[in-house]
């Protein structure tokens, strides 16, 4: 099988066809990718089907997505979220 990559945090993580976000941070033994908003504590999948929003992580610039539903891509530039995740939202 096939495996390609992207970056967390700099840190090259694979995956294959199929996989989210995710299932490729926690098949490379990554288990948080965010932080909460008032005391900080880390948080990563926990109900993996998009009900939860506990993993919110920033792809491509972009914060507040939910890498239990997004298909991992080849090249993605993929980043913990810190706080809120809304400062490049901010108008
Ligand atoms: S783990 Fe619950 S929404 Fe992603």
């Amino acid at each position: 099988m096939t495996e390609s990559s992207f970056t967390f945090d700099d840190r090259r993580v694979g995956f294959t066809a199929g996989q989210t976000v995710g299932a490729a941070l926690i098949g490379a033994g990554i288990r948080s990718w965010r932080t909460t908003r008032v005391e900080g504590r880390p948080r990563g999948v926990f109900c993996g089907i998009g009900v939860c929003f506990d993993c919110l992580i920033t792809i491509d610039g972009v914060p507040n997505q939910r890498a239990c539903l997004i298909a991992a891509q080849p090249g993605m530039a993929v980043r913990t979220q810190e706080g809120g995740g809304r400062d490049q939202l901010a108008v």
